[in-house]
């Protein structure tokens, strides 16, 4: 039976390194779903269009192509804080449904990571992981790779973008930033990459143990 591991959780909270891990380790394709977000308001900010431009926004995320992803300028963060504003968009959010259920439905399995996998994107999964840490945490990990990416570390700054994010990705309208009712929680806080990637590690043997 494939194998779907669903991970989910706010910015900087870990679920992307684990999902690279843990796609590593089950010889598993990885979706990085934040990436489709990213790149949708990416497009707006060249053209210069704003983010919240419902037309335009959804005209992008339906252009999109899952290759040629320019990272150094996804992973920015003013690009960030434009992705959770047109994610907020339920068009936005319709024109990428079908790329991300089609990845998912590779026939060996696949990890997603995202806001919405195991709510929305991948109900049935049979492993969803929700990946927690504080806000000052999360802040730290995040200006640590924002300077290793040749980029500014303002801490202050990013934990702000941080909050303001958290609160526009949980509070919208259109599939939340939510642990779903068979997730597992993981809070990363206290935790190492090589403890927190053990202890997802172990969350999915015993849901597969299970199946
Ligand atoms: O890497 P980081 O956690 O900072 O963010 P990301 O996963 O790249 O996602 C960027 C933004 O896209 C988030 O703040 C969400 O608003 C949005 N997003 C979403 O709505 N649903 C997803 N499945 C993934 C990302």
């Amino acid at each position: 039976m494939p194998m779907i591991i669903a991970l989910d959780g706010p910015a900087a909270s870990g679920k992307g390194t684990l999902a690279r891990r843990l796609a590593a380790h089950y010889g598993l394709p990885h979706l990085d779903t934040g990436l489709l977000y990213r790149a949708t308001a990416l497009a707006l900010i060249e053209a210069g269009e704003a983010p919240d431009d419902e037309t335009r926004a959804v005209a992008a995320a339906r252009g999109l192509a899952l290759t040629d992803f320019d990272e150094a300028k996804l992973r920015t963060r003013e690009t960030g804080q434009a992705a959770s504003i047109v994610a907020a968009i339920p068009g936005v959010r319709a024109a990428l449904l079908e790329t991300q259920r089609a990845f998912a439905a590779r026939p060996g399995g696949a990890v997603l990571d995202g806001r919405d996998i195991g709510t929305v994107i991948c109900p049935g999964a049979q492993a969803k992981i929700f990946v927690t840490a504080s806000p000052e945490t999360r802040a730290g990990r995040r200006a640590l790779e924002l300077a290793g990416r040749g980029g500014g570390a303002d801490y202050a700054g990013i934990l702000r973008d941080i909050r303001e994010r958290d609160a526009r990705d949980s509070g919208r309208a259109s599939a939340p930033l939510l642990a779903a009712a068979d997730a597992v929680r993981l809070d990363t806080t206290h935790l190492d990459v090589e403890a927190a990637f053990q202890a997802a590690l172990e969350i999915v043997e015993a849901r597969r143990s299970r199946v």
